[in-house]
């Protein structure tokens, strides 16, 4: 039997499919508040109303402590994407395109995988902004005119849920084609040797942390 390694902490894990849980809540539970005839995903708009409320509570925590977490346990080193990353882009859209038989060379996470975290984080504090907009047209009607008015900022909130949609999508295609050792590997944490994800405790594999 291949040997297996371990990639993904317990914190790392939880905090993964918490997110995604809540992710998966704000967008359908957001889709049916903009058009419940459409997305018919609820059993009325009181349910979908406070699924989103509390989803919502739960994702701003949910991406802070993940942000801690990041910064105590030092993983930041292999997650955050960093200008000289974009180097990468080429040799890995030949590699998905089929153009290149190998992934080009990179730590833990390639390029477009560190693109897609650090932007979901940015995307959820828009939603938080944008949504408090929303919630508070009152209270917070300087920084809702701002951005052009409410319904500037209900369009906002609506576009950047579909960004969400898109690139969930695509992370979930391509978490399918790693195979279903990759999927595993963010359940049980172990990944067989010579997948492409490099272990949590080789050092020699992670940024140096001056190294941005
Ligand atoms: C992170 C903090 C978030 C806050 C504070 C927030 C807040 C809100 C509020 C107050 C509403 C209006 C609800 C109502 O009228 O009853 C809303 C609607 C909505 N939310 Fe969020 N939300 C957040 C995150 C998200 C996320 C992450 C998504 C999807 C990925 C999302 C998708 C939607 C959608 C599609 C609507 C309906 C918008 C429309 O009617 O055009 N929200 N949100």
């Amino acid at each position: 039997m291949a040997k297996e390694i371990y990639c993904h902490t317990i914190p790392a894990r939880i905090l993964h499919w918490i997110n995604a849980a809540n992710i998966g809540l704000l967008t359908t539970s957001g889709m049916y508040i903009r058009d419940p005839e459409v997305f018919a995903l609820f059993a009325n708009m009181d349910i979908a109303r406070k699924t989103h409320f509390i989803a919502m509570y739960l994702i701003i925590y949910g991406i802070l402590i993940r942000i801690y977490y990041s910064w105590v346990s030092r993983d930041y080193r292999e997650l955050m994407f960093r200008p000289r990353d974009f180097r990468e882009f080429p040799a890995l859209f030949r590699y998905y395109l089929f153009i290149r038989k190998e992934p080009p060379e990179s730590g833990k996470y390639n390029a477009g995988q560190k693109l897609l975290y650090n932007a979901w984080a940015v995307l959820v504090f828009l939603q938080a902004v944008t949504g408090f907009g929303l919630y508070f047209p009152d209270g917070l009607a300087a920084f809702v005119r701002m951005f052009g008015g409410p319904v500037v900022i209900r369009q906002l909130h609506f576009a950047i849920t579909w960004v969400f949609i898109v690139s969930v999508a695509l992370h979930v295609y391509l978490s399918f084609i790693g195979g279903w050792m990759v999927i595993k590997s963010m359940i049980t944490g172990y990944l067989p040797e010579g997948v492409y994800m490099q272990p949590v405790a080789d050092e020699t594999e992670r940024g140096n942390i001056g190294d941005f």
